[in-house]
């Protein structure tokens, strides 16, 4: 979809942003490893490594007017013109501007006056670097003699201090300069065996590293002293704001043009001595890394390696389908946010600050399902990860800090779902490598140092601590919440400075969660399949024993006649009932009775999600329930306390859409499942202006029809929607689903699609998967050929041995 602000590029995976005064910030990611950064189209956003609350290399200030304000720039100084190719900050009227973003890059060129500078950012792989290739053409008819200005400005690395403690902050920073390098070395000579560096591969005319003499004390970054003034001040920053900033001077003819780079990097020093001399930090790691780039060819060998680096990621799975929004999505846009979310959960994006909260568990699990196909290798170790932050009782740290990986004790846990989604993500890693050795890994509980219980012991702890925590209706306890954070039943809060997510005491509550029992479904087949994969009958029948009961008190306690209810309050009323004042229908509950199998033999998962249909569902999406709230109700907690539509109060929370998406998919009817993954799909939108967010990422949230701009979006990038849209789509619509025997091939596609092939790639072979549609039906395999031979059944088996299988399917059949 092309919009006033821009199209795809898909045969360049780019997409091209062609004004930048764009409805929001339009953000991409930069890294793959351990740095990170936040890059808009404008070349805002900041850097960190590993860590945007612990380590943070370059500063944000908070919530920040306008929001994009503070980043990578280079000033262009023409004469008495100042201007910068990404707009910002001098906003100069440019004569040309495009910025792509790429997987793992940003392009930006502007062009004023015949002068065009082209800026690359991204991070080599394996690098703690962040490169920014510049490239300085005159295309005008007369020679220019033009200045050129970087600017970073740093962060004191603890970013929550670095914006809070300024008593202190304003009198420790500390900077170095050597040749065209501004180290950072702030605490160095203290605690820190760390710095940052800010350096340009060409020769300087200058620098500047106080912000003070670079800016101007009274001045803001539009109209910064020393782009104004055309001279460096060659400043040394003592306390305040230290920064980096170089002068390059350039003389360029007609037709000339100049490539360099700016280099922001992070150094450890580990072994290396920290001082060369008093007083002196010791550069020899910082040196070396800049002598690598040096050379334009070898940061042109840098880019090349990031570009086939995601190449062979993304050849794990292709489709060649008859929609467009839907390929490229799968293809690029939809695996590459799968990526994002996977490094960063829930940590740093333009709605999350990176100061708040690090790791969800619950989150981090659900990444990893859109995760596993990608770099299983990772995804093993943040399951394991994940795992050691489970207590010895079952419950789970909510959060973890990824530098540190330890729970944050600030929110601590109490989520009587996180421990579930473990089983969920672990349950994925199997099927997708065939690697059992997980499970027999030991991970330990974070309340009980030294202890080694392996992971296989924390699933059964999982299960285990659900069981033990029954309510009246043999439904599973919420605790602080289950999903949807914001259903707080037991907080009761009528203090403003509370958090709801910590408030209340869930010890001895009685409120029950009808989602969570879906989900409880769900992970006991998880779980048992696992077990029959292992041989492991006994333990499988007790799975399904516990599943036996658990959705027997659903069907007997949950269904309020057309939907399943969503919970029972603390006084033991129902929630999500047609009785119920307002919110009489939520989603998440008929997303997760229908997922784990209730409803099944007596019609109700139909009549559910027929429901959602009639009550939720909207040309932007589904919203969470309805009626929206309209006042607070403090039985029910935060989801009370947003504006009705929007958020969890009745906003379309496309992370939840998903599940109803597979539901359909279960009942086969493909035409429903596609029509409401398009309608949350961001690249069919046309309505720009109203959605405001980016065009190639899905959002947390769109602004549901009570809300005061229904359509609109909001939180982008972080969301689970990335990893659930890519399971509903590679798995429930495609229908290419990673077993422990091999792929099972069911697909749920619309009528009218008459074949799409996928190459997927699985325990190391690579499938060509080509699906013919014959009778036009939506599911049900007629037949499956396997290099030529006919199989039996619709599972392709694992390959005995050739690199790449052809596949055939035909529909028409009823094998699903
Ligand atoms: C948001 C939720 C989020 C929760 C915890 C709430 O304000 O609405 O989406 O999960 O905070 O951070
Ligand atoms: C965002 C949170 O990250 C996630 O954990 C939660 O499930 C949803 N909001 C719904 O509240």
């Amino acid at each position: 979809m092309s919009t006033p602000y821009g199209r795809f590029d898909d045969p360049r995976r780019e997409y091209v942003v062609t004004r930048p005064d764009t409805p929001l910030p339009w953000l991409n990611y930069l890294g793959q490893d351990d740095l990170f950064g936040l890059c808009t189209n404008t070349a805002g956003g900041y850097t960190f490594w590993r860590d945007a609350k612990l380590r943070r290399l370059t500063r944000y200030r908070y919530n920040n007017a306008p929001y994009d304000l503070g980043g990578r720039y280079v000033y262009v100084r023409d004469g008495e013109t100042v201007w910068n190719p990404g707009w910002k900050p001098t906003k100069t009227p440019l004569d040309g501007y495009e910025c792509r973003h790429g997987l793992g890059y940003t392009r930006i060129a502007g062009s004023k006056d015949g002068v065009e500078v082209e800026l690359l950012f991204f991070v080599p792989p394996g690098e703690n670097a962040e490169v920014w290739r510049t490239t300085v053409r005159n295309r005008g008819e007369q020679p220019k003699d033009l200045t050129l200005f970087s600017f970073v400005e740093f962060c004191f690395y603890e970013a929550l201090n670095d914006m809070s403690n300024f008593q202190r902050t304003y009198s420790i920073g500390e900077v170095e300069v050597e040749g065209s390098a501004v180290y950072h070395t702030t605490e160095y000579r203290e605690r820190r065996d760390h710095y940052a560096l800010f350096a340009c591969t060409r020769e300087i005319a200058g620098f500047d590293t106080s912000r003070d003499a670079f800016v101007g004390v009274h001045n803001g970054l539009h109209e910064a002293d020393v782009p104004l003034s055309g001279t460096a001040t060659n400043s040394i920053a003592h306390g305040w704001n230290p920064i980096g900033s170089h002068q390059v001077d350039l003389h360029l003819d007609p037709g000339a043009s100049e490539t360099f780079a700016f280099v922001l990097a992070y150094v450890e020093q580990g072994e290396q001595p920290k001082f060369e001399r008093p007083g002196v930090v010791d550069k020899t790691h910082g040196r070396a890394l800049l002598e690598r780039y040096r050379d334009p060819g070898a940061v042109d060998d840098a880019f090349a390696a990031l570009q086939s680096w995601w190449a062979d990621i993304l050849s794990a799975f292709q489709v060649d389908c008859p929609d467009e929004d839907a390929q490229r999505m799968a293809n690029t846009w939809n695996q590459y946010q799968c990526m994002v979310t996977f490094n960063l959960s829930r940590s740093a994006s333009f709605y999350e600050s990176g100061i708040g909260r690090g790791m969800g568990f619950r989150d981090s699990n659900q990444d990893i399902l859109g995760f596993a196909h990608l770099v299983p290798q990772r995804a093993r170790q943040r399951i394991l990860d994940l795992a050691a932050t489970q207590l010895a009782d079952g419950t789970c740290y909510h959060q973890y800090q990824p530098l540190t990986r330890q729970g944050n004790a600030d929110i601590g846990g109490d989520f009587y779902d996180d421990h579930l989604w473990l089983v969920l993500s672990t349950c994925a890693y199997v099927k997708e490598t065939g690697d059992t050795s997980i499970l027999r890994e030991p991970v330990g509980y974070a309340d009980t140092p030294g202890s080694g219980e392996d992971l296989l012991h924390h699933l059964e702890t999982s299960i285990a601590y659900t069981l033990s925590h029954l309510g009246e209706h043999g439904l599973p306890l919420i605790g602080h919440a289950d999903w949807n954070d914001c259903l707080n039943l037991n907080c009761f809060s009528t203090e403003p400075n509370e958090s709801f997510q910590t408030a209340g005491d869930v010890q001895g509550s009685r409120a029950e969660s009808v989602m969570i029992a879906g989900l409880f479904l769900y992970a006991c087949c998880d779980l048992a399949g696992l077990y029959r994969h292992l041989g492991s009958r006994d333990d499988a029948a007790r799975l399904d024993d516990a599943y036996d009961d658990m959705l027997a008190a659903v069907e007997e306690h949950a269904w309020d006649g057309d939907w399943y209810l969503r919970a029972f309050d603390a006084a033991g009323t129902p929630v999500g009932s047609s009785a119920s004042e307002e919110g009489q229908i939520f989603i998440e509950s008929q997303g997760w009775c229908v997922l784990g199998g209730a409803g099944r033999s007596n019609g109700r998962a139909r009549r559910a999600l027929d429901s959602v249909h009639e009550r939720l569902a909207t040309e932007h999406g589904i919203v969470l329930h309805q009626p929206a709230y309209t006042r607070y109700h403090p039985e029910l907690g935060e989801i009370t306390s947003y504006p009705p539509g929007v958020k969890e109060n009745a906003g379309i929370f496309c992370h939840n859409n998903t599940w109803i998406h597979l539901g359909w998919c279960l009942l086969g009817d493909g035409d429903r499942a596609f029509e409401y993954y398009r309608s949350i799909c961001p690249s069919t939108r046309s309505d720009v202006e109203t959605y405001r967010a980016e065009p190639y990422v899905y959002a947390q949230m769109i602004a549901g029809r009570d809300a005061a701009t229904p359509g609109e979006a909001k939180n982008s990038w972080l969301t689970g929607t990335a990893a659930w849209t890519f399971v509903t789509l590679a798995q429930g619509i495609l229908g290419i689903k990673p077993e422990y025997a091999g792929l099972r091939i069911d697909p749920c596609i619309p009528k009218d699609w008459r074949s799409y092939s996928v190459t997927r790639r699985f325990r190391g072979v690579t499938y060509e998967i080509r699906v013919s549609n014959p009778a036009g039906v939506c599911s049900g395999v007629r037949s499956l050929t396997v290099d030529g031979t006919p199989v039996a059944g619709n599972v392709v088996p694992l390959s005995g041995g050739s690199d790449t299988v052809v596949v055939d399917v035909v529909l028409g059949g009823d094998l699903r």
